[in-house]
């Protein structure tokens, strides 16, 4: 596991710009923790970083947005979906077909979910606006790249 620590909303950014620079096309990211953790801040920094110029906002309501840079990148908020089969009406392995996918909540649709995939866990930390990161791979695609996400986090790993 890889363990990064910010204490601005910009330094989560700067964190997920980071990871966007190893993501290839049909990475599924899995957003989890509390409200106002700071996974649409991350998707934020994440999507600019891919060329994306219009502002990413929460999907908690509108369930999935699409944003195009120099790849698609679909941000899903799965905090409303309560059942498999409203899970399942994601169509997440459709949309994995084209660009990278980040869900917000993602723990939530585990079993709706390719085994394949990052898991970001974010914290709260001891200040206001301390954040800790854990990254975790699942499956042989991100366990094969750890080295690489690892070298691209070095600036805010923690341990
Ligand atoms: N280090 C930090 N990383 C991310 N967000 C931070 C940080 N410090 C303060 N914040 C604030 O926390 C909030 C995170 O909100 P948001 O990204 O919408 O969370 P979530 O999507 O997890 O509910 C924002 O208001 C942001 O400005
Ligand atoms: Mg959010």
């Amino acid at each position: 596991m890889i363990v990064c620590a910010t204490d601005t909303v910009e330094g989560t950014r700067a964190v997920a710009a980071a990871v966007a620079a190893v993501v290839v096309e049909g990475d599924l990211l899995v957003l989890v923790g509390d409200l106002g953790a700071g996974k649409t801040a991350f998707t934020q920094g994440f999507a600019r970083r891919l060329g994306v110029d219009e502002p990413v906002t929460s999907p908690t309501f509108t369930l999935a947005n699409r944003y195009s840079g120099s790849m698609t990148v679909n941000h899903l908020d799965a905090y409303r979906v309560e059942t498999l089969s409203e899970a399942e009406d994601l169509a997440i392995p459709e949309l994995l077909e084209d660009g990278i996918t980040l869900v917000e909540w993602g723990d939530n649709i585990l079993p709706a979910l390719p085994a394949d995939h990052l898991q970001i866990r974010i914290t709260l930390g001891e200040g206001d606006d301390d954040r800790i990161l854990q990254f975790t791979a699942a499956g042989s695609t991100w366990r094969s790249r750890s080295l690489t996400l690892a070298e691209s986090l070095d600036t805010w790993r923690v341990r």
